[in-house]
């Protein structure tokens, strides 16, 4: 089915291209919708635009490393077999920029290449036009999904936060689509990372008086915006004991802290404010630096989980109107919340 569509599409485009000198629109689209153009293009043109299959194309358009790590895992054989596939492809530089240490992993254990490479495959054909916001694709890793994000402000397509560049790649066996950064696979849901990763003991403990730990590890899905342990202890003591001790407190804080909707770096643009969950603004600006919501720095940004995005923060984001917000002007968001969204327990 999707070849049908890899194929038709291309067929479109063949046609008006060939015919926009001389022909008004509608002859262009009788002739397109005539059957038997249909399948004489499906049987001929296609062949004549793709003449390689995914790791020889990958080399063609400059995505060397991408090829070589293809063989070095032994994925050659699978992705020059008939699929079709997508292949979602990081660039040289993508892969040069992962951090020292994951690169040495890569480079000296094929097994975790290989895991690496087939979270980056999925099977069918699909264009970039094809794709739609939030849309999770079963990748070739058994049980991790990819998550599709299209942000219409700029235009960006991320596939798991990654943003697509060279996008509609035709190989005589599947599309490469590729990106500017490598996926990381998602280890679990927002609760699960909180819980997982030890530079958030504060934030799981607020979480969790919070009433929040069910509905983070729901489906949502939700964007986080994560204070690290750091960014607790930047607050007065006895501030922090004060919210730890006060759950609809920190509950607000926390729900001012997380957006609806998977919301990538890419997804950002400077100046903008957003909405939380709270339904309260917080500013975006973007800088040569980085990302800076309010006043507090993403000192890590667009970790993927099962049911979203976290974006790891240094300072603690505090409502403008803190005592308004505590006595409850917020919090039946929360209660709709229950009903919008699938809980699991
Ligand atoms: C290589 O990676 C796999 C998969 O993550 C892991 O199970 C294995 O222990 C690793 N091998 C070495 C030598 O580190
Ligand atoms: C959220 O706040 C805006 C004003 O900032 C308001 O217009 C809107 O109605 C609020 N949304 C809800 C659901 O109350
Ligand atoms: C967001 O920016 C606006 C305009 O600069 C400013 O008035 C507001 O105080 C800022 N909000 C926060 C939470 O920093």
């Amino acid at each position: 089915m999707h070849e049908d569509k890899v194929a038709f599409i291309l067929f479109v485009f063949l046609i008006i291209s060939s015919c926009l000198c001389h022909s008004s629109p509608v002859d262009i689209w009788r002739i397109v919708l005539e059957p038997q153009n249909i399948q004489h293009v499906k049987r001929s043109r296609i062949r004549l635009r793709a003449t390689q299959d995914i790791p020889h194309l990958a080399v063609h358009i400059g995505l060397s490393d991408l090829a070589s790590f293809i063989y070095r895992a032994g994925l050659t054989d699978t992705l020059s077999s008939k699929g079709p596939f997508t292949v979602f492809g990081p660039s040289d530089l993508a892969f040069f920029q992962l951090p020292p240490e994951s690169r040495k992993v890569l480079f000296t254990n094929n097994t975790l290449l290989k895991e690496l490479l087939e979270y980056h495959v999925v099977k069918g054909s699909y264009f970039q036009s094809q794709f739609k916001n939030e849309e999770l694709l079963d990748s070739l890793l058994p049980g991790y999904k990819i998550r599709i994000n299209k942000y219409k402000k700029n235009t960006v397509t991320t596939a798991s936060g990654a943003p697509l560049y060279l996008q509609d790649q035709i190989a005589t066996n599947g599309i490469i689509q590729s990106l500017t950064s490598v996926m990381i696979p998602p280890a679990g849901t927002i609760t699960y990372f909180v819980k997982t990763m030890s530079a958030f003991s504060i934030l799981l403990k607020a979480v969790s008086v919070a009433g929040l730990a069910d509905i983070l590890n729901g489906a949502g899905p939700f964007t986080l915006f994560a204070p690290s342990d750091e960014a607790f202890f930047k607050l007065p003591s006895a501030e922090l004991d004060k919210l730890l001790n006060d759950p609809k407190l920190i509950k607000n804080i926390l729900l001012y802290h997380t957006l609806k909707g998977t919301v990538y770096s890419a997804g950002l643009t400077n100046g903008e404010t957003v909405q939380t969950i709270s339904n309260m603004s917080i500013n975006i600006t973007i800088t040569s630096q980085g990302v800076e919501v309010n006043d507090a720095m993403v000192t890590m940004p667009d970790i993927t989980v099962t049911n979203g995005a976290v974006h790891v923060i240094n300072a603690v984001l505090l409502p403008s109107n803190l005592n308004s917000v505590t006595n409850d002007r917020y919090l039946h968001f929360f209660d709709n919340l229950n009903n919008e969204f699938n809980i699991v327990n």
